[in-house]
């Protein structure tokens, strides 16, 4: 590989030439730069005609969110028929958004070839899992130090991970309706302290500081890999002045240092990836003030990697909130596409759940 001919000062190698100029630049340069013309040299030889077509037409649009999509199916084809619908669903702020995101994925280092890999990662495993809970009933781990050391504190892994399943919260539409749910539901209102617990990329915990008020926004994570991408992505220009966010690296139910009461505790698919969620949720319930917002995530029947905890269905989580102290004002449930949210629990088929709840 030749050199960056920037002369990005950490040496980088080129992986991209642009054709209009006949310049080399590495991947940390590549960005803003006549994107239209630039073409991976080590993806253009061993491709079907079809696929380097298609390449060429999507490099033509300068669309970050097309080659993404195009470089998954590239290695993934089973994936296409999901994702040309998806993408015809996504609202157009939605798909500006995702742009950006992938913007900022690739001014971080990790370029659109990684986040197709990164998104067919947790597709595949996903799917690993789900044939092997269909076969056994029940999820392939359920506890903590059996997932804790492959997964959470794996960087390496873990980056994969998080950027894929950002990817999933604009593709898969059980996700993306969670997440249109939360953008609805969450208080515009002014003051107040808000917490997040476990938010991974990081992604619901930039939306709520775009959308809400809070004074203040911290947020828990057990992964210093989490925390560093929540980190670098609320460091963007938008939130780089801010002194309105801390983060901390910890067990959830171990961190003394968070002290109530809270106006709004957010905690985004991690109940199924811990022994006993029903802790979570008092310790939930003992943190928020009296009337304030909790939004909880969840998903039942739905087999991954790092999930250990089953909930078999929706009225197992809501009788188990209730237990705890927390009542249900408001829900949002999504089914397998054709299915009854009845059949789909008696299936087994993989259900989201969104709850809001209050003291
Ligand atoms: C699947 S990710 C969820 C990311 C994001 N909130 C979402 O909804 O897409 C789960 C996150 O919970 C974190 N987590 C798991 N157990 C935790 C614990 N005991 N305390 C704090 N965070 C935890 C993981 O490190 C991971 O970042």
């Amino acid at each position: 590989m030749d050199r960056c001919r920037r002369g990005c000062s950490r040496g980088d190698e080129a992986r991209y030439v642009c054709n209009s100029r006949t310049e080399q630049r590495c991947l940390r340069q590549r960005s803003g730069f006549c994107r239209r013309r630039w073409q991976s040299r080590s993806g253009r030889s061993n491709q079907p005609t079809s696929l380097r077509l298609r390449k060429r037409m999507v490099a033509n649009t300068n669309d970050l969110v097309d080659e993404l999509v195009v470089r998954i199916e590239a290695s993934n084809p089973m994936q296409r028929t999901m994702l040309q619908s998806s993408l015809a669903g996504l609202r157009t702020d939605e798909r500006k958004r995702l742009h950006r995101y992938l913007e900022y994925c690739e001014d971080s280092g990790f370029d659109i070839d990684q986040l197709a890999e990164a998104y067919n990662t947790i597709t595949l495993d996903t799917l690993r899992e789900q044939v092997y809970f269909q076969r056994n009933g029940r999820y392939r781990y359920s506890r903590f130090d059996e997932v804790a050391g492959h997964v959470y504190h794996n960087p390496l892994y873990m980056r994969k991970y998080m950027y894929g399943l950002a990817i999933t919260a604009y593709f898969w539409a059980n996700h993306r309706e969670i997440y249109r749910y939360f953008e609805m539901v969450i208080p515009r209102r002014q003051g107040g302290r808000y917490l997040e617990v476990g938010p991974g990329h990081g992604l619901f915990f930039l939306q709520a500081m775009a959308l809400s008020r809070y004074e203040s926004y911290e947020g828990i994570d057990i992964s210093e890999t989490s925390l560093e991408m929540t980190r670098s992505l609320l460091s963007r220009q938008e939130h780089r002045d801010s002194n309105r966010w801390v983060l901390q690296c910890g067990d959830f139910l171990a961190a003394n240092e968070l002290v109530g009461p809270y106006d709004a505790v957010v905690i985004g698919e991690v109940l199924e990836h811990v022994e006993r969620p029903d802790l979570f949720l008092m310790r939930i319930q003992s943190l928020i003030r009296p009337g304030g917002f909790v939004f909880v995530t969840t998903a039942v029947n739905a087999p991954a990697v790092d999930h250990i905890y089953l909930f078999r269905t929706v009225a197992e989580v809501e009788h188990m909130a209730i237990t705890c102290g927390l009542n249900v004002v408001d829900k949002l449930v999504t089914g397998y596409p054709g299915c009854s949210i009845q059949e789909t629990e008696q299936r087994r088929l993989p259900i989201n759940l969104a709850l809001v709840l209050s003291a």
